[in-house]
């Protein structure tokens, strides 16, 4: 079971802070999450929503408006901590730069949120990748998986570099298990893997994405009952918001971090050699 620590360990510390980052790989998760957001200036920062007032406070008021109309300088004089409580105001919002070079050993699970809307994020996403040594080599051991709910975006990533391992995203109630299953085949061109929603998975969906070699990864579980039923469907990973709880139903003798990382790719590359691609 792979644990995706959604916006950091973010059910104990503000989403997407380093507080919240440090909590999750000090709990031993194996992928880190960011979504990104591109600045008016065209930096790369993490933050799920793409306006400021539900996280971002200055002199506990909040800040307000779209990240993209506001310069990096602009949008550091904001902090996105005290939302969840008054310690946590020192955090700010942080470059996807200064999240990659923090965590040198750590995994990155990171979605490009509305890349429609952000001309360039996918460049300059692959550019920081390669900057910090996350493709090649690293690209094949599934060191980062990109995720989108942007089937265009995520071609774009493919096309540029074809050995970066892909997520596809799927909306929650937008699409079924059904219409979801009809698109694995197509998905598995492009994807090693998707993310639907906890509620749409069941048996016919994971069957579907394991006859295409597609790992699934749902998103958000928290209650450890949907924790139990994903599980004994037979789901590869799961994004949650306590890492240290979905860790601890981790078999003992499971692989653990990089080996965890290389058990699931073998698993992969096994199954593209041998699996036939229709269910
Ligand atoms: O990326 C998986 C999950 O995080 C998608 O939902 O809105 O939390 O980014 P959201
Ligand atoms: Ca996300």
């Amino acid at each position: 079971m792979i644990v995706i620590a959604h916006r950091g360990a973010s059910g104990y510390a503000p989403e997407h802070t380093f507080a919240s980052w440090d909590l999750a790989a000090k709990m031993g998760a194996d992928y880190l999450e960011q979504d990104l957001q591109m600045t008016k200036d065209g930096v790369l920062v993490v933050l799920h929503d793409e306006t400021l007032e539900r996280t971002a406070r200055r002199n506990g008021v909040a800040c307000e408006g779209r990240v993209i109309d506001h310069t990096l300088a602009e949008l550091k004089a904001c902090e996105v901590g005290s939302w969840m409580a008054p310690e946590f105001a020192d955090q700010r919002i942080a470059t996807l730069d200064e999240v990659l070079k923090r965590y040198p050993d750590a995994n990155f699970y990171i979605e490009t949120k509305k890349p429609e809307e952000a001309p360039g994020m996918e460049e300059k996403l692959l550019a920081l990748l390669e900057e910090h040594g996350l493709t090649g080599p690293a690209g094949d051991e599934w060191r980062v998986l990109i995720q989108s709910f942007s089937e265009a975006s995520l071609r774009k990533i493919h096309a540029a570099d074809p050995s970066l391992p892909l997520i596809q995203l799927v909306h929650r109630k937008w699409e079924t298990s059904g219409t979801i299953r009809s698109r694995t085949a197509s998905i598995a061109e492009y994807a090693v893997g998707i993310g639907p929603h906890f509620s749409d998975v069941d048996a016919a969906l994971v069957e579907a994405a394991h006859a295409n070699c597609l790992a699934i990864h749902p998103y958000t579980v928290d209650d450890p009952a949907e924790v139990k039923r994903l599980t004994d469907l037979g789901v590869d990973g799961m994004f949650t918001n306590l890492p240290d709880r979905l860790l601890a139903t981790r078999p003992a003798t499971e692989a653990r971090g990089r080996d965890r990382l290389r058990a699931a790719v073998d698993a992969y590359r096994s199954c593209r050699g041998e699996a036939a691609q229709e269910i």
